[in-house]
């Protein structure tokens, strides 16, 4: 029998059953994790490790939490979002697994610093960082901890653009694992997951048909690649804007019409961002959208729409739908009349106003996650002090454990293609 966490702070231990129940749910769709879990109880690699988990609390993350816990590791976990916790799963890992969370739905950003310091306050051996905050305290604000760290793993491609600035800086003075940039993590997680769980978000939370509408997808990396496809599968007529010319190719030659921000913002009916960066729909683009027109972000962080441009130009703002508010934009401050509508806050709407990525494609994100804490530990004092991604076969072998979970065989290269592949010499 497990005994309920000492330490935690969550909304409602009585959620727990719920919790309980869709915790399993979800690990049916999780065969790599948990033949994972199954070695981890086994060998327990991370026995008496301390870790500190900032991430989405969701019933994916419970798997990963149950998993390293099996594996011997001590982990307070964190949400990464204040809008993202699934209340019910915090509990159930709480009582039923004797997890510390700290997460609740709809927590203050006052609450969330809160816990990213008692989360420190655990002195971790290991950071599995979802957005690089938790990373960023410690080594602005706690380098006498910067010793007890093994390192770090980062889940999003957020947190690594973070990361490299450090590096740059020259603060990275500790191995962080790039788990975003293993192959079988971004893309699958990145582009199916997020595509799917978007357009997911956008419906739940407006109930909008997609068929016959402009979407405009801002970015084009592996989210917004995902997002695109699923816009266009839904009847959607997709538009694309990029900063990054190679990018906007492959995207138009994807069959997607690419334009500026400045014109996709008149015609758009959809808004969807995904780039990681900060107002990349900012108030001249606000000023010149349609009567009714939606936006919606899926990037890390909640400053890709400039909200506060948005809110100075408006008159009236109303709930109209969970997830969804009415700006009613000043006709003197604006170039065009009538509202626009946040989702979600301008918070990633797939985990605001839906449930994430599905289980199937965490799996594999979350693998690379337990992986990279066990590379860590085997590793101590052996690995840079820098960035860097697992080793390639880690990668091979969590695709292999997949496509085998689905039923799904490969065929090998035989020795004649394997010399041919070594030699020089064989041409015309
Ligand atoms: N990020 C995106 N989807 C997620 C999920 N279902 N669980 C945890 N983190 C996520």
């Amino acid at each position: 029998m497990v005994q309920t966490a000492e330490n935690y702070e969550i909304a409602d231990i009585n959620l727990a059953d719920l919790g309980a129940q869709r915790i399993a749910w979800a690990a049916k769709e999780m065969p790599v994790l948990l033949k994972i879990r199954e070695r981890f109880e086994r060998e327990k690699p991370l026995q008496g490790v301390r870790m500190a988990a900032c991430a989405h609390v969701t019933t994916e993350t419970a798997n990963l939490a149950i998993t390293l816990k099996a594996g011997g590791v001590d982990c307070a976990l964190i949400a990464s979002n204040p809008l993202s916790t699934q209340d019910d799963v915090a509990a159930s890992l709480v009582r039923d697994h004797g997890i510390s969370v700290y997460a609740i739905k709809g927590e203050s950003t006052e609450t969330y610093l809160k816990h990213v310091e008692i989360a420190l306050d655990s002195k971790p051996q290991i950071i599995m960082d979802d957005g690089s905050d938790v990373v960023a305290t410690l080594v602005k604000n706690r380098p006498e901890q910067v010793k007890d760290l093994l390192g770090t793993t980062e889940e999003t491609t957020t947190g690594i653009v973070r990361l490299k600035a450090m590096e740059k800086d020259g603060v990275l003075s500790f191995p962080a694992i790039a788990v975003n940039d293993s192959q079988t993590k971004h893309l699958f997680d990145n582009r199916y997951g997020t595509g799917q769980s978007t357009l997911d978000g956008i419906i739940r939370a407006t109930n909008v048909l997609l068929a016959g509408k402009n979407l405009v997808v801002v970015g084009y990396g592996w989210c917004g690649r995902g997002a695109a496809m699923r816009g266009a599968g839904l009847g959607a007529d997709v538009y694309v804007t990029e900063v990054d010319p190679v990018r906007a190719l492959e995207a138009r030659l994807d069959g997607f019409k690419v334009l500026p921000m400045m014109e996709a913002a008149k015609i758009g009916d959809i808004f969807i961002t995904v780039t990681g960066n900060r107002h990349v729909i900012d108030k001249q683009h606000f000023e010149v959208m349609r009567d009714g027109a939606m936006v919606s972000n899926s990037g890390h962080f909640d400053l890709e729409l400039n909200l506060e441009a948005l809110a100075e130009m408006t008159t009236e703002r109303n709930s109209v739908r969970p997830f969804a508010e009415e700006f009613k934009r000043d006709p003197q401050k604006t170039k065009v009349q009538g509202s626009v509508i946040v989702l979600g806050e301008g918070r990633l709407i797939n985990l605001a106003a839906a449930e994430g990525h599905p289980s199937a494609v965490m799996d594999m994100s979350f693998a690379n996650q337990a992986l990279a804490a066990e590379h860590l530990v085997k590793n101590q004092g052996k690995l840079e002090n820098k960035l860097q991604t697992l080793p390639e076969e880690l990668d091979q072998e969590i695709a292999a454990l997949k496509l085998e979970a689905m039923g799904v065989a490969i065929d090998e290269l035989t020795p004649e293609m394997i010399e041919y592949m070594n030699s020089w010499t064989i041409g015309t």
